[in-house]
């Protein structure tokens, strides 16, 4: 798999990603809404990037996540994911990360636009879902700013660690998509 923007390549991991990785990972500021637990183990990462470094087309039920290089410098500054649905396959959950020394640069919305348009243009995907927790204001905000619409918002919902949090969840057709890409184009 590879795409890419304007200041980003978003391709599959290597092994040689590994440190670069398992810093985001255990950075807290990444970590804090995310799924996995600190500090996320060596292991797991080269199990990761091993399985990662070998998909190299979607498959439906299968996460495929995407190293996000930056173009100038070649470090890696994220990576974007996406789920084709098991029961459906023009329907897909995405998930997406920055390494924290990056955010607010626009990388998010450039990496989510680049992998929006593959979902939707190349492999003609209906409809592109997420979700995040409602206090992750970072998180909503790109998927707001990316056309996503706020589709429901469950309390309490998702049990993270001893505490229940609360989730937003956002859906976005390939029509709106089209619709706005129209509009940035004019
Ligand atoms: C969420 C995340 C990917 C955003 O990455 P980013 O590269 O900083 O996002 P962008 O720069 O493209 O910002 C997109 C919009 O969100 C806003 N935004 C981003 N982070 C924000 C924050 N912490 N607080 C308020 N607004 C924020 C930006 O200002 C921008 O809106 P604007 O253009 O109207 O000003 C990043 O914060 C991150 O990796 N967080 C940890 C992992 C995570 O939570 N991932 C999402 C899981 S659901």
């Amino acid at each position: 798999m590879f795409l890419h923007s304007q200041r980003l390549l978003l391709r599959n991991f290597t092994a040689s990603d590994l440190e670069a990785f398992l810093a985001c990972r255990n950075d807290p500021l990444v970590a804090k809404y995310q799924g996995w637990s600190l500090p996320y183990p060596r292991e797991t990462g080269e199990a990761f990037i091993t399985e990662m470094q070998d998909i190299h087309a979607p498959k439906q039920g299968q996460w495929l996540q995407l190293a996000l290089e930056l173009k100038e410098t070649g470090t890696l500054v994220g990576d974007v994911a996406f789920c084709i649905k098991d029961d459906d396959v023009r329907q897909a959950v995405i998930g997406f990360t920055v390494a924290s020394a990056y955010w607010q640069n626009g990388l998010a919305t450039e990496a989510l636009t680049a992998l929006l348009d593959y979902l939707f243009e190349d492999i003609d995907l209906h409809r592109v879902m997420a979700d995040c927790d409602t206090d992750n204001t970072g998180s909503w905000k790109t998927l707001e700013k990316l056309g996503f619409r706020r589709e429901a918002h469950f309390v309490e919902s998702l049990l993270i660690g001893s505490e229940y949090t609360s989730e937003y969840h956002y859906g976005l057709l390939q029509r709106e998509w089209r619709a706005r890409a129209a509009f940035r184009n004019c």
